[in-house]
This record gives C-alpha cells, sequence and structure tokens, in this order.
C-alpha cells in the first residue's frame, strides 16, 4: 500500500439524516465529509439515513472531496446493513467507530468482502474505547492490505471521554498520553491520523488551540462538526510560508554541486541532515497536494 499524499486537514461529520448538510458538503471546503450513521442519528432515523447517505455518495457532486461513510459497527443491530449498503455506494472510505483489536479489523474486512466492496475501498478506524488505546498498536500494525486498506485512525473524543471518565479540558492533559500513543501507533505503520472534534463550534479561539495543539501532537488533521470550523483547521494544518519557503531552501541546498554527497550541511547556521531533507520534501509535496486541490476544493 503506498496511498499518494491526500490532504486530510479537516473531515467534517455531518448525521446523514440532514438531507441538506449532505447538500450542503458539496460547497464546503473540507478535505472529506464524513456521512454519519452512527452517534448523530436516533434510532428510528438509522434506516433512512442510511439509504440517504448511500444514494448521495452514488449520486457524486463532492469534487476532489474524499467521501466517507461512518458505519455503525458490527456489533451493533444496525452494522450489517450498513456494511452491505455502504460497501458498493461508491465512498472512498468506511469510518468504522469502536474498533477494538486487530480481529476487529479482520472482521470488517471480512464484512467488505461478502458485500462485494471493491478491493480500493479504504477503512478509517476510530480509535475511541480503553481497549482501542490500549490496542492501537496491534490495529495500525494490521492497517496494510491489498484489498480494504485502513488509511487512517481517527480519535474519538467524546466516547474515550464518556468511556474512562477523562476530563476534556483546554490543553487535554488527561487524555494527552492517548492521543500521543496513537500518533505513534498510526506513524509506526504509516498511516495518516486525525484528531477529535471540538464540541463548542462557536467557540473559534478554543478551536484554533485545539487545532494547533494537534498539530504540536503529529496529527495530520482533525475531524470537525460544523462548517465554521473548516477555515481555521485547513490553515492550522496547512504548512505555512515560512516552513515552504525553509524545505524548499533545504532541497535545493542539498541538490546543490558543493553539497554533493553530503549527509550534513550548514545552512542559515543550522545544522542540517539527510533527515530534514526528507522532512522538507514531505512539506513541498503536502503544499503541492494542497494548492493541486484547491481552496475550495
Ligand atoms: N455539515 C454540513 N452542514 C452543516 C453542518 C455539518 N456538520 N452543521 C451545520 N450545517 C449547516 C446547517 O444545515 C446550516 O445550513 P443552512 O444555512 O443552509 O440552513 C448552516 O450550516 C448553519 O448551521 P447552524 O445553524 O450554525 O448549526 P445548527 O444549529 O443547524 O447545527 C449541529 C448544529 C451541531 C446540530 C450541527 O452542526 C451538526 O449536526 N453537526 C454534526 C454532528 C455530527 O455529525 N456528530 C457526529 C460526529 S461527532
Ligand atoms: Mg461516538
Amino acid at each position: 500500500m503506498t496511498e499518494k499524499i491526500r490532504p486530510r486537514r479537516s473531515a467534517l461529520y455531518m448525521p446523514a439524516s440532514n438531507e441538506r448538510a449532505l447538500e450542503k458538503a458539496k460547497t464546503l471546503g473540507a478535505d472529506a465529509v464524513i456521512f454519519d450513521l452512527e452517534d448523530a442519528v436516533a434510532p428510528d432515523a438509522k434506516a433512512g439515513a442510511r439509504s440517504r447517505a448511500c444514494a448521495s455518495v452514488s449520486a457524486g457532486g463532492y469534487g476532489r472531496r474524499e467521501v466517507v461513510i461512518r458505519v455503525n459497527s458490527l456489533a451493533s443491530v444496525w452494522g450489517r446493513e450498513d456494511f452491505a449498503a455502504a460497501a458498493t455506494s461508491g465512498a472512498d472510505a468506511l469510518c468504522v467507530p469502536k474498533v477494538q483489536s486487530a480481529d476487529d479489523v479482520a472482521a470488517i474486512r471480512g464484512a467488505l468482502e461478502s458485500g462485494g466492496a471493491p478491493g480500493g475501498l479504504g477503512i478509517w478506524v476510530m480509535i475511541e474505547t480503553p481497549l482501542g488505546i490500549l490496542n492501537a498498536g496491534a490495529i495500525a500494525a494490521a492497517a496494510r492490505a491489498e484489498r480494504f486498506p485502513v488509511h487512517a485512525l481517527v480519535m474519538g473524543t467524546n466516547d474515550l471521554a464518556k468511556e474512562t471518565r477523562a476530563a476534556q479540558t483546554r490543553d487535554r492533559l488527561p487524555m494527552l498520553a492517548w492521543l500521543s500513543g496513537c500518533v505513534v501507533a498510526a506513524r509506526a505503520h504509516g498511516l495518516d491520523i486525525l484528531d477529535g472534534v471540538y464540541n463548542n463550534f462557536r467557540d473559534e479561539e478554543g478551536l484554533r488551540h485545539e487545532c494547533r495543539q494537534g498539530r504540536e501532537l503529529g496529527m495530520d488533521g482533525k475531524t470537525l462538526i460544523h462548517p465554521g470550523q473548516i477555515a481555521p483547521c485547513n490553515e492550522i494544518f496547512s504548512p505555512g510560508a515560512d516552513e515552504i519557503a525553509w524545505a524548499r531552501k533545504i532541497i535545493a541546498a542539498f541538490e546543490s554541486e558543493e553539497n554533493a554527497g553530503r549527509g550534513v550541511i550548514t545552512l542559515d547556521g543550522r545544522m542540517v541532515e539527510l533527515l530534514h531533507l526528507d522532512m522538507a520534501r514531505r512539506t513541498v509535496a503536502i503544499a503541492d497536494a494542497i494548492e493541486e486541490a484547491g481552496d475550495d476544493i
């Protein structure tokens, strides 16, 4: 699995029962849209949401946005039908809640296989239970596969708060070890990782603070609940102009004749090694991918 770099700065959830939201998603600047069949949909509305989500995905119109359906877990009464319907909807990935073990990943693949899903369909794995946190390394290790690769881990911080009784504070100290542990698990196996949602959607300053913290932790992007959260999130998870300029300078320096064959150089008074060259190349690749997608993707 060598997935090409795909910006996943912002992934907006919307209840699939909300037809207006599914339509609005076609005009929003989120890198990914997640049509939710799980927590945001009441039991009586599940069947309607399922068919609406699949019909909207199949009808298309979402441009370059990555289109993801969040199904109910296989352990729930709706899971099997959700998987069967979403498997052939044409979605880019299914987001699966409450994944707790590598066996769960295998069961997800089994359900996709029997649902007749195309092998390129990706899986976004939600880590949002105590067992999921404890097994994050094994879950991420099960990610690579010819068919139905896992593309991303997605932190479910609201469920984690519920299950662990940890508080959701501004600095997120009670959850920091879990968030970092999952970043390491994702990186160990070449996966992207998306941070949890910020519930107070009218509080832009608080959102920005949490986005910055997520980026500092190594997250690739953040899951969102409201269109107003997209622009600040995209801004914070994009490499800044200074960062891109510095990356290009590093690449140019290593490509220059005088530095041919060198593993370490001095640039603007700083030590720069080949590992920094790798980082610089990634920064430029992400910036190019973002530019290619365009602002309003
Ligand atoms: N996706 C797409 N459009 C959305 C949206 C979302 N997540 N949230 C709000 N909108 C739209 C509204 O439909 C409205 O559109 P309109 O102007 O065309 O009518 C507009 O944005 C402004 O909405 P606003 O009035 O500010 O919010 P609200 O009170 O209607 O909704 C929530 C607030 C929290 C109920 C809503 O944002 C939501 O459902 N969020 C997602 C919840 C979710 O999926 N949770 C599961 C994962 S944690
Ligand atoms: Mg949940």
